[in-house]
């Protein structure tokens, strides 16, 4: 049996990742997360205890990581500060936990000569005009625009310094914004939608026409499966849907789901430094690996999304003022 170390495996993807590999290999997986206020032991809840082995620790202990990667065959590398908004509010935290603290994966596997799969993000490449035809490409120029994309996108240079200079077995992937269940609400679409349960109106950064190139959590998760299984080593696999859309079509789409009139949201103060358009081409990992999506049409997603949200109320009705207060602060 294949043994996943999989790091920040409390958290939304991650967590998710756990689930798929448990249901569609034979995987064991071993969960290493420091639960920081985005990370939830209860995401981990029902699986196999057989199979799923969770320690509460950080990668910013070596001692700890060290013990850990030599016991596993492969690492899974999610553990890292996601939030943009947080970023532009506290920025030391992110080079601490997304640069520092993957230098201390690369040096556990380094030594123990373990197979790593990083995963990164679209954001490093900066943003695409919004009448731009691009999309982001594995040879578009990094560019990033907050301390968050500017942290992953030093960690993914460290990464490729790794295979390179030290001959580390790693792959690298690129994804785009993710949606689907146990999904933080300070994160847009859940925001949204909890805000709707709660009678308040969703909240439109500016004018609302940003761009992001959507896909639900489990393509993201059979994506990286693939990767592990097949994909070549030292290589950048980029990770998208075809799911772009504006932050209004999104907003009026949660709300007409959600039996709402559409127009009944409220624009609020823009993000600083705010990314315009995110757009992947995804041709080499479909056309490489034979990857393709299960979700085709983001309606029958955010259907389910909401869904989970009305129903696991518990799971975040105890963030939702502390979340909102936070926004509120700054006019958002
Ligand atoms: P998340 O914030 O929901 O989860 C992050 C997890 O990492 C949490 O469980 C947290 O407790 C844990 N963590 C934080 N610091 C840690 C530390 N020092 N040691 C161990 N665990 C720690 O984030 P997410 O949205 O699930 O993102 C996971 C990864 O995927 C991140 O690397 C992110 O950059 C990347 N990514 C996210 C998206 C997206 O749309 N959310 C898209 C592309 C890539
Ligand atoms: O592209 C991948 C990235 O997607 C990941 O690397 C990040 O971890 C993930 O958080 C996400 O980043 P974004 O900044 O794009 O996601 P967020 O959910 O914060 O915002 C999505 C869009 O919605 C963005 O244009 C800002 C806007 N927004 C956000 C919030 C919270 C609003 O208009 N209103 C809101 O209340």
């Amino acid at each position: 049996m294949t043994t996943l170390l999989v790091t920040g495996g409390a958290g939304f993807i991650g967590s998710n990742f756990a689930r798929w590999v448990l249901d569609h290999t034979d995987a064991g997986v071993t969960v290493l997360d420091a639960l920081t206020y985005a990370g939830n032991r209860a995401n981990l809840d029902g699986l196999d205890p057989a199979r799923l082995n969770f320690v509460h620790g950080s990668i910013a202990d070596p001692a700890l990581l060290d013990d850990l990667v030599a016991d596993h065959d492969v690492v899974v590398h999610f553990a890292a500060e996601s939030h943009n908004d947080n970023s532009l509010d506290g920025p030391a935290i992110f080079v601490e936990t997304n640069i520092v603290g993957t230098y201390h994966v690369l040096q556990a596997v380094r030594q123990h000569g373990k197979r790593l799969h990083h995963i990164s993000t679209d954001e490093v490449y900066g943003d695409l005009e919004l009448d731009d035809p691009a999309k982001f490409t594995r040879t578009t120029p990094y560019n990033p625009s907050s301390p968050y994309s500017a942290s992953k996108a030093a960690s993914d240079h460290l990464v490729r310094a790794w295979v390179r200079s030290f001959g580390v077995q790693a792959t690298l992937s690129n994804c785009s914004n993710n949606y689907g269940p146990r999904q933080h609400i300070e994160k847009f679409i859940p925001r949204q939608i909890t805000n709707v349960i709660d009678g308040i109106r969703p909240k439109l950064y500016g004018a609302g026409l940003n761009v992001r190139d959507w896909i639900h959590v489990d393509d993201h998760n059979s994506a990286l499966w693939r990767i592990i299984e097949a994909g070549r080593i030292g290589e950048t696999y980029l990770i998208g849907a075809d799911g772009e859309k504006n932050n209004r079509e999104i907003v009026e789409l949660i709300l007409e789901l959600m039996g709402q009139p559409t127009d009944a949201y409220d624009h609020v103060n823009d993000r600083a430094g705010h990314d315009l358009r995110y757009a992947i081409d995804a041709a080499p990992l479909r056309d490489e690996l034979a990857w393709s999506p299960q979700y085709s049409d983001i309606v029958d997603g955010l259907r389910s999304t909401i869904d989970w949200y009305r129903t696991n109320e518990d799971w975040w009705r105890g963030a939702k003022q502390a979340t909102e207060a936070k926004y509120a602060a700054k006019g958002q």
